[in-house]
């Protein structure tokens, strides 16, 4: 039988004395596409740092393909197959969006960085990372912006060059934080349903932060997953959550603490 993509047993994380995450335990297939939404300040991004080894957990235990890899270094748990994407995004501003996909190669620095790797005798592995970069931005349908540096680009379509980025390092498993934050609504539909076809098309499994319950309740994805005060709420369907009394107190009670 096949590992989960992503196994994640009763992690735990404080902040001195605040309990960030409290023992939440969930996995994820390949090919699944699940949402994590939950309140502001209920544990996602701090989640994310765990299982993606940036913050250190205070206990339990975090499997990728069936590998631990609990206390492991984010660039190790990276080369198991687990990539991520930041709440902020963060682009090279004076590159082209191509050269972003190509950025974590050995020509980083180089002046002209697209020129050098086409010359004949550049190694045929980096000519393939450029037709892969190109073959990215097909997929994220924003190949007309491959030349456009990144300092041009809206909030939205940089957060497609991101995960596009993060797609380059051909990963089993995507944590997504808040990929369409900011970003106007047609274009977070297709980019919702770029992910969908993303995950069935490569076969890996997504784990994706939406603040807005109602615009992912209305996505087709697999299952969500939802925190408050740091644990998991409950777990369904979109239809399942959506009719769940529990969920929508959760959300009202954030609303009054915020007025
Ligand atoms: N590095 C940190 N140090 C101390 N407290 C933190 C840190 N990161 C997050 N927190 C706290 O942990 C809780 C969860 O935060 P976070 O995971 O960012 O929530 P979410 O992403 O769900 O909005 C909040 O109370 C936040 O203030
Ligand atoms: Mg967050």
């Amino acid at each position: 039988m096949m590992s989960p993509a992503l196994k994640v047993s009763e992690l735990t994380k404080d902040f001195g004395g605040l309990r960030a995450v409290d023992k939440i335990s969930f996995q994820i297939e390949q090919g699944e596409l699940v949402g994590l939404i939950g309140p502001n300040g209920c544990g996602k991004t701090t989640t994310f740092n765990c299982i993606s080894g940036l913050l250190g957990m205070s206990s339990g235990r975090v499997d990728v393909l069936g590998q631990d890899a609990t206390g492991m270094r984010p660039d190790q748990i990276q080369n198991l197959g687990l990539t991520r994407t930041f709440q902020h995004t963060w682009l090279w501003r004076e590159m082209t969006v191509i050269e972003n996909l190509l950025v974590p190669t050995r020509y980083q620095f180089a002046p002209n960085m697209l020129l050098a790797l086409i010359l004949p005798g550049s190694r045929k592995a980096e000519k393939q990372r450029v037709i892969d970069a190109y073959a990215t931005l097909d997929l994220l349908e924003i190949s007309h912006m491959a030349h456009s540096l990144a300092s041009e680009l809206s909030g939205g379509q940089s957060k497609l060059v991101d995960i596009g980025r993060a797609l380059m390092s051909s990963p089993s498993f995507l944590l997504l934080d808040e990929p369409v934050a900011g970003v106007a609504g047609p274009l977070a539909e297709r980019i919702f349903q770029n992910l969908r076809s993303l995950t069935s098309q490569k076969n890996i499994g997504m784990l994706v932060i939406e603040h807005n319950m109602d615009f992912i309740l209305r996505r087709d994805i697999d299952r969500i997953i939802v925190m408050d005060r740091g644990q998991i709420l409950m777990e369904g369907t979109p239809d399942e959550i959506r009719g769940s009394r529990r969920v929508i107190e959760a959300y009202l009670g954030d609303t009054e603490t915020k007025e």
